[in-house]
């Protein structure tokens, strides 16, 4: 549990916040590219740590992430016309470009005195890339902006990955902890059928059809009949590695490690070794909401549009959304759960893995509250990410500094499971399962040459 003023520190991300001042320091994904599909396309509302932003294409296709209240007299930049180079307001025509200087200023007579006037006229505008498919935008301090977290998603060549988005209703943290308590994979998303074949076909409809060998029936068995996974949490210069592990047969241990990477993106535990890997950033969009962004990829092959096609109806870590990305079963209609298939057949009676996270990290409250929580030793993965960014507010209070995510290469790494004697430390099972005792990628030449920023 946390006392109510470190559950206010971890879960508040304003402007004036101690953790929004954190959430400052590194890049974060605010829009996908597709959200922006080409130059001059109309402006999009984007709002990220509390703040109210517009972005938008110029002509050139370059993305623009400016404040939306025109500095003239505090018009909505969302209805400007996109147009030539910039985003003009359509109150009285002031005109800004990607950067946020003021390009024309039609409403003041021409002349030496307007353009003294439009050279010193600034919309705030924020540094944004593109990379990996999403938008991503800087918020912080210009002289100790970073480089973009070089994750291997960004890093392939765009046909291994696949991105979604999903709107959540919930804070940021409570999202983060949801991915990184693995535990809960032997209760909610398990099914309840005693006949094999009905599980099977249950299980079809929960995933969408998408099939890995963590969900093989071996795999299932270990993490139904083993709820209490013994946790290994190692520290690495990006964030962290949770290693659950679980009773599998003849006395070896079935591991399932994730990772944390400062400061919100979380990988999954569950993938073996040459499948898909799958990753999610928590970017607050206010204190009760986020989006959570989504990326699947595989560094040994393409994608195959029948993969692509399952996780757009919602497989796996995507959800099935709207066209404004908001899940089709949700906080407001109960994710459509069918008590009927929660008594014989699935635990919880909603469909999608997705979904099933969702609710129930929404049904811990808008900010879960976290003075009267009653911890196990399962819970460890959710202490030690509490632990790292409660450090993490206050080393940068006191030192402006971070004890973790400074450095970009350090977010190379990888998760996913493997079978491993028991007995043997999370290091060496790291080292074994990727070749480095953090997770580190170590990828071989061919892919080297592939690899595309
Ligand atoms: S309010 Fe934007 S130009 Fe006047
Ligand atoms: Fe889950």
């Amino acid at each position: 549990m946390l006392t109510a003023a470190d559950n206010e520190l971890l879960t508040r991300t304003g402007a004036d916040t101690a953790m929004g001042g954190l959430f400052r320091r590194f890049w974060v994904p605010v829009l996908l590219s597709q959200e922006l599909p080409e130059p001059d396309c109309p402006p999009v509302r984007v709002k990220v740590l509390g703040e109210e932003l517009v972005a938008f294409r110029d002509t050139q296709g370059r993305v623009g992430l400016l404040d939306q209240r025109c500095p003239h007299r505090g018009a909505n930049l969302f209805f400007g016309r996109n147009e030539q180079g910039g985003l003009r307001c359509v109150f009285h025509g002031w005109k800004f470009n990607v950067d946020g200087r003021c390009l024309d200023m039609p409403n003041v007579e021409p002349g030496p005195n307007r353009d003294r006037l439009c050279a010193r006229m600034q919309v705030a505008a924020y540094p944004v890339r593109e990379w990996g498919d999403f938008v991503w935008a800087y918020m912080g301090p210009r002289e100790q902006m970073p480089e973009l977290p070089m994750m291997e998603f960004g890093l392939l060549p765009p046909a291994h990955r696949f991105v979604s988005k999903k709107f959540q209703d919930c804070n940021w943290a409570q999202v983060c902890e949801g991915a990184l308590d693995t535990a809960h994979f032997s209760f909610l998303h398990m099914t309840v059928d005693d006949a094999q074949k009905e599980a099977q076909a249950t299980r079809q409809r929960m995933v969408k059809g998408y099939e890995s060998q963590s969900m093989s029936d071996d795999r299932l068995r270990w993490l139904r009949d083993d709820g209490a996974p013994r946790y290994s949490v190692l520290s690495h210069e990006a964030g962290l590695a949770l290693g659950g592990a679980r009773k599998a047969d003849d006395g070896a241990l079935y591991w399932r490690i994730a990772q944390f990477l400062m400061p919100s993106h979380c990988y999954a535990p569950g993938t073996a070794r040459g499948e898909n890997y799958h990753g999610q950033t928590v970017v607050p969009i206010d204190d009760t909401s986020c989006w959570v962004y989504c990326y699947t990829w595989n560094p040994e092959r393409p994608l195959a549009d029948a993969e692509r096609a399952k996780f757009r109806s919602g497989a796996v870590i995507h959800a099935e959304v709207d066209r404004n990305w908001v899940p089709v079963r949700n906080r407001g209609n109960d994710y459509m759960i069918d008590r009927v298939e929660q008594k014989h057949r699935s635990f919880t009676g909603v469909t999608g893995i997705s979904e099933q996270d969702a609710c129930i990290q929404d049904s811990q409250g808008r900010i879960a509250d976290r003075t009267r929580e009653r911890l196990v030793a399962s819970d460890v993965g959710v202490v030690r990410f509490r632990q790292l960014m409660l450090q993490s507010v206050r080393q940068l209070a006191d030192a402006n500094t971070l004890p973790a995510g400074t450095d970009p290469h350090a977010y190379f790494v990888r998760s996913g499971s493997c079978v491993a004697p028991s007995g043997m430390p999370l290091e060496q099972v790291m080292a074994e399962r990727f070749g480095d005792p953090a997770g580190r990628v170590t990828r071989p030449e061919s892919e080297k040459r592939t690899a595309t920023n």
